[in-house]
């Protein structure tokens, strides 16, 4: 018999399709707990620690906001002019104090893989909410709803990811869960700016097909568009980046021409790669995505912590 078995989250390739099924059904659940008033109070009691070395204003605000909506409480650092990492603690010993403090951790960090020995350092659980231009599985979860939710089924959609597929943690992330669906994708990039092999490498070999291209107009064919802006902070050039900043811009007039009535996807911040003037169509869903972003992680929340919610299932298995 299934059990969830995921405490830390680190990566989404921790995750088989069985586990995505259970976490796409405990959304729901919480999703209608939330709506209806019933989810206040679930983790009373609980304190999360939120640890944002990086820039962050969705990810944070999300993870909290869903933390005082269940009724459970925060402690926070932001930046690391803010905390002692800035005196040269290491982040071994910051988590060692945060154990003693909190039932549970989420942190952004820069460095990729920090994440992994943040968990390692503790027994409480570890959520990572983005490690430099490595992961980001929540978004990923989040993103994977939004779909679902939007689209009703994964059943041969076809996805078009747009823009800095190099150093975007969002799409590594992403595409590690949509390989267990009969979904195809088109990597839109510059040719600087294609998914690195190491990421190629996890998908080949699962039910997803995809195609790389230049060609920004694969958009037509697509049923969503996950559209990404370029990572300035992760290019060693900068002048590189001036060179691709304005490569890709998705535009009303772009969506408007799709043959397949295309839902446009954003992590979010925007820069120039999406159009205001998409907003008002209904295709633009990526405020409804931030949206779905909070009863995502407070069903995450919960399961880590062991806290039962909407049914008998125990969350350890
Ligand atoms: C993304 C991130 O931080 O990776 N934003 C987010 O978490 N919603 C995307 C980005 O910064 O471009």
């Amino acid at each position: 018999m299934y059990s969830y078995s995921h405490r830390n989250i680190l990566d989404t390739l921790q995750f088989s399709k069985e586990d995505l099924d259970f976490l796409i059904g405990k959304t729901r659940i919480m999703h209608d707990l939330h709506e209806s008033g019933k989810a206040f109070g679930i983790l009373k009691g609980k304190l999360l620690a939120s640890l944002f070395f990086e820039a962050s204003t969705r990810t944070r605000l999300s993870f909290e906001a869903a933390m005082e909506r269940l009724g459970g409480r925060l402690v926070s650092t932001v930046g690391f002019q803010f905390s002692s990492i800035s005196k040269g603690e290491t982040l071994y010993d910051t988590m060692k104090m945060i154990e003693a403090y909190a039932d549970i951790a989420v942190i952004r960090h820069p460095v990729e893989g920090s994440s992994r020995i943040a968990a390692g350092a503790v027994s409480i659980p570890v959520i990572n909410a983005g490690d430099g231009a490595g992961q980001h599985p929540t978004q990923a979860l989040l993103d994977l709803y939004t779909i679902i939710s939007e689209k009703g089924s994964f059943e041969d959609l076809s996805i078009a990811f747009i823009g800095d597929l190099k150093y975007g943690r969002t799409i590594h992330s992403l595409i590690n869960l949509l390989r267990h669906y009969k979904v195809h994708l088109y990597l839109i990039s510059p040719e600087e700016l294609r998914l690195p092999e190491s990421y190629k490498k996890n998908i080949n070999g699962f039910p997803m097909t995809w195609e790389e291209t230049t060609d920004i107009k694969a958009v037509w064919d697509s049923d969503v568009a996950y559209v990404t802006r370029i990572q300035e902070e992760r290019f060693p050039d900068h002048k590189e980046y001036e060179k691709l900043k304005d490569i890709y811009k998705v535009n009303k007039e772009l969506v408007l021409a799709s043959k397949k009535n295309t839902t446009i996807l954003h992590p979010l911040p925007r820069v120039n790669e999406l159009s205001t003037d998409v907003d008002d169509l209904p295709n633009a869903a990526y405020f409804r995505q931030a949206k779905y972003g909070v009863v995502v992680r407070m069903a995450l929340l919960c399961l880590s912590l062991g806290v039962e919610f909407g049914g008998k299932e125990d969350a350890h298995g």
